[in-house]
């Protein structure tokens, strides 16, 4: 039996990384989140409310399950709320991580970390594993420092740098490009959106996969894991509004320069996803199909309300 501990189980990844592993043959599935279990399903897995802010609760959980895996979703992920809160942003893209490595060289724990295409300047994207980083956000400075306290540890990991994560979560107390959009546009709401930056989106489920399997696997080093399609992310909310057959003149595109958010965000970025797909046997739905099953969820959300 192998005991994989998820950590950010309420948020959209953690939730989809729990839904494939619980009641899975072999696994005991630990999933820790801050305050209440806010997923729907309850059996398959053991929940703990962690606050990871809390080092002493964080050891005494570790010690508690002895996971042989853990899988680390959690991050403060608001990339302009970090240009403001630093400290709070440090703590847990960076200290957090630090104690979690320590505690994993003595355990002998195998870790899985989640990073972002952020850490990159955006200038030449499509991006490979061994590309130099250069983050332009004080998010992406943290997430890159979180990194660094990994590779130049002794323990076995893994760093699963992914893109705009898309999906549905149990509460939907979480939103994204699609989401937005989609929400948005049925409330026929006018919005801004950015025409001079390129990104992949991910499937939540399709990412969770891909960390489930490295898990499972012990799978070492950096992978890269989104979506194939480098799209403008003004091209992303029009597509979504055909897709779900709404207004797109409610779209209004701006420039980065006009819209001048307060963290600096990476033109293009993108991945090359190549060695997921050889060694974590990664197979992304292409966008399309993602919101084909997106749609489904948001029924079947709909129907269970
Ligand atoms: N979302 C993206 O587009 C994207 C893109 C690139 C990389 N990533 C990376 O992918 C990973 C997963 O992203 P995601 O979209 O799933 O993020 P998310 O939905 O924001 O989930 C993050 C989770 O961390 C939890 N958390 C925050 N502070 C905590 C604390 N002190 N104690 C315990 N839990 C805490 C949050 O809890 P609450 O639910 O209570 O807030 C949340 O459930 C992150 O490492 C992120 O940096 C994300």
């Amino acid at each position: 039996m192998k005991t994989i501990l998820v950590t950010g189980a309420n948020g959209l990844l953690g939730q989809k990384i729990i839904y494939g592993l619980r009641n899975k043959e072999g696994i005991r599935c630990i999933s820790t989140g801050r305050g209440e279990n806010r997923m729907k399903a309850k059996d398959g897995y053991i929940y703990e409310s962690l606050d990871l802010n809390n080092s002493v609760a964080v050891i005494q959980t570790l010690e508690k399950y002895s996971p042989d895996v853990i899988i680390n979703t959690a991050a403060m992920t608001n990339v302009d709320a970090c240009e403001t809160k630093k400290e709070e942003a440090w703590y847990l893209n960076v200290t957090f991580v630090e104690n979690l490595v320590r505690i994993c060289e003595q355990k002998k724990i195998h870790l899985v970390h989640l990073s972002t295409d952020f850490v990159f300047n955006g200038e030449k994207g499509p991006y490979v594993e061994e590309d130099i980083p250069d983050p332009l956000s004080y998010y992406a400075q943290t997430k890159l420092e979180g990194e660094k306290r990994i590779q130049n540890s002794s323990i076995s990991w893994a760093i699963i740098r992914t893109i705009i994560i898309y999906g549905v979560v149990d509460d939907n107390s979480r939103s994204n490009v699609v989401l937005w959009t989609l929400n948005s546009l049925k409330n026929k709401k006018t919005i801004t959106v950015i025409n001079d930056q390129f990104r992949s989106p991910t499937l939540s489920e399709d990412l969770a996969q891909a960390c489930i399997a490295a898990a499972m696997k012990k799978a070492k080093g950096i992978y890269h894991v989104s979506g194939r399609e480098v799209m403008n992310i003004l091209d992303i909310a029009y597509i979504v509004a055909d897709f779900f057959e709404l207004d797109s003149s409610f779209i209004k595109p701006i420039s980065s320069k006009d819209l001048n958010q307060p963290a600096k965000h990476p033109p293009v970025t993108g991945f090359i996803i190549s060695k997921a797909e050889k060694e974590l046997d990664f197979r992304p739905h292409t966008f399309l199909e993602g919101l084909t099953y997106l749609k489904n969820q948001l029924k079947l959300v709909a129907g269970n309300s």
